[in-house]
């Protein structure tokens, strides 16, 4: 079987190992896997990956060393071209044209949004990997890269609270999280912030500042408010002034972590996850399967239609938010 693997979209740490574990399943089961760089815009631009030997296939050591790296090296971007009906339509000749039976897209909801409309127009078999920090996909618990971005805003965290503490400050430091607040939500938990402001649980900025008063007042000195970009109040910055005007007792700084989140060598969990998916995916090819996307739900290794994982949202885990109240008072 000839196997095309593509990562699409912002880039996440784990993609690699992801295409590392592809490979060498593929390997072990003599099928051939072509990678194709740029994400989308490679296959209108047949552009493949290629061994210091000139060759296509990647073979064991085509993907040496790739469990610690961060990044994808078949390179990614975002495709306006591909974004097009003409462009779909131009995609699947190049598939066929260069007898793929198989793709294998991994990236987040443009990506596998990208897949569907694909899905439509090729006859070859489509298993999509979740490859995205923002951990919004449904269709499984985690995503490829989420771990890791956590993992780096809390240390980053954790620096800024050393001079919050010593200049007795408020920091409001912004993570990505373009329509998701799991990135927030978890790094609040684990860095001990006082307040996460997601997208799904809205707070009113007077509410918020009852609640600074009542921190205030409670004997802490300095303050911590992890911030999801696609919060509704604009994220870090927006919401450092607003609180300030709406009377925020603390003097405030703002941090925007941005781009750093995608950043780094995968953490274990990241780099276990893409092997099983990877693995997973493959197999699920063989098998017959197209269309689907390999997540892990509950422990469990699962298929989920790429509609749906584009579609559905998966819901903020509830008892995250209180679980953040009770150990932040
Ligand atoms: O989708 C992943 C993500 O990192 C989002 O969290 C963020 O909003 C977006 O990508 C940023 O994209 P770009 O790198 O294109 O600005």
């Amino acid at each position: 079987m000839r196997i095309g693997v593509l990562c699409s979209g912002g880039d996440a740490p784990g993609m690699n190992p992801a295409l590392r574990s592809i490979v060498r399943t593929a390997c072990t089961l003599g099928d051939d896997v072509y990678g194709i760089k740029h994400g989308w815009e490679g296959i209108l631009d047949e552009e493949f990956y290629t061994n210091d030997d000139g060759s296509f296939v990647m073979g064991l050591r085509s993907v040496s060393g790739l469990s610690k790296i961060g990044g994808t090296i078949l390179h990614s971007s975002r495709s306006k071209r591909f974004r097009t009906p003409e462009g779909v339509e131009n995609a699947a000749k190049i598939l066929k044209k260069h007898k793929f039976d198989a793709l294998i897209p991994i990236g987040g909801n443009g990506t596998l949004s990208g897949a569907v409309e694909l899905g439509k127009v090729w006859d070859g078999q489509i298993i999509g990997l979740p490859g995205t920090i923002d951990n919004d996909l449904y269709g499984s618990d985690f995503t490829i890269g989420f771990a890791t971005a956590v993992d780096s805003a809390v240390d980053c965290v954790d620096k800024l609270r050393d001079t919050a503490g010593s200049h007795d400050l408020m920091f409001f430091v912004e993570v990505m999280g373009r329509h998701c607040g799991d990135i927030a939500l978890s790094t609040a938990i684990a860095s001990g912030a006082e307040i996460a402001c997601i997208p799904e649980a809205e707070e009113p900025p007077e509410r918020l500042v009852k609640r600074l008063k009542k921190i205030k007042e409670a004997g802490k000195t300095s303050v911590i408010a992890i911030v999801a970009e696609g919060d509704e109040s604009g994220g870090a910055v927006a919401m450092q002034q607003i609180l300030k005007e709406a009377g925020n007792p603390f003097d405030s700084r703002a941090v925007v972590l941005g781009h750093v989140l995608r950043g780094g060598s995968p953490v274990a969990a990241d780099r276990i996850l893409a092997s099983e998916l990877g693995n997973f995916a493959v197999s699920a090819i063989l098998h017959g399967e197209t269309g689907k996307m390999a997540g892990k739900i509950s422990n469990e290794l699962v298929l989920t239609p790429l509609e749906d994982c584009v579609s559905k949202h998966r819901k903020v885990d509830a008892e995250q938010l209180r679980l953040l109240h009770i150990v932040a008072s």
